[in-house]
């Protein structure tokens, strides 16, 4: 596995005081990462990212995008528009989508294979709710949705990322154990290896109240390639923190 990927999803926060008052402390305190680093913004602020992080060790990106290449889709946001802002990731499926914008299995593996066809790389989230984990769902759930994203993007697969993303771990501060979590990235990792021969390529991120303290046990497993972090990456000590947990 080559470096570890640390990538902060703002969701629907900030200003552009905020952001630049977070960004510049997250630059003052970076220095030279041993991991790869990304902030996904929402879609306004992109310009602005571009202009602060162009140059820096920090990457940025969309939280969503279009399925569709351009065209009469009133408020939907295009991977060449992303393009056009600099953008090198793009999360597609977050629970947030999925649970709230009605987004399907085949609407994500759409979306990750046109961020793909341009050279963005799709953050795909996939994850269980509480009701699935209870109901010993989880391996069924987070396979389904992983394997439209196969089904769609083919060889490609070794491209995108994937997120595991607990949907009752999502901002509510109960993380996965570093063993629950592992338990899932090996049963994902195993899918992978029967889609592809380099199934390592892949980064599987963990997500889920990923904090400054339980980051480093988390990115300890072996199937654990680094963090899709949310509330934590509004702080930029404990972004920074995490960061150089991954290192
Ligand atoms: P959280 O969010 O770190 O606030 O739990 C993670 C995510 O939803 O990507």
């Amino acid at each position: 596995m080559s470096k570890k990927l640390i990538a902060g999803n703002w969701k629907m926060n900030g200003s552009l005081a905020a952001n630049e008052a977070l960004v510049r402390a997250m630059l003052a305190g970076i220095g030279q990462p041993l991991a790869e680093v990304a902030l996904c913004a929402p879609a306004p602020y992109l310009a602005q990212l571009q202009a602060l992080l162009l140059g820096s060790p920090i990457a940025w990106g969309s939280q969503d995008v279009s399925a569709h290449e351009q065209g009469a889709y009133t408020g939907e946001i295009s991977v060449s528009m992303l393009k056009d802002f600099g953008c090198r990731y793009a999360i597609v499926g977050h629970s947030e989508r999925r649970q709230y914008h009605g987004e399907t299995d085949e609407i994500v593996a759409t979306k990750a294979q046109r961020a793909l066809s341009a050279g963005v790389t799709p953050i795909v989230c996939v994850g269980e709710t509480l009701a699935e984990r209870e109901a010993n769902e989880t391996e069924s759930v987070v396979k389904r949705q992983l394997a439209a994203v196969i089904h769609t993007v083919g060889h490609c697969i070794t491209e995108i990322v994937v997120a595991y993303e607990p949907v009752w771990a999502i901002g509510t501060g109960k993380t996965a154990t570093p063993e629950m979590a592992q338990a899932v990235h090996a049963v994902l990792r195993a899918q992978l290896a029967a889609a592809t021969t380099n199934p390592k390529r892949v980064h599987i991120l963990y997500g889920g109240s990923m904090n400054a303290a339980n980051a480093a046990s988390l990115l300890a497993q072996p199937d654990i390639d680094g963090g899709l972090i949310g509330g934590a990456s509004l702080k930029a000590a404990d972004f920074l923190q995490i960061v150089a947990a991954a290192g």
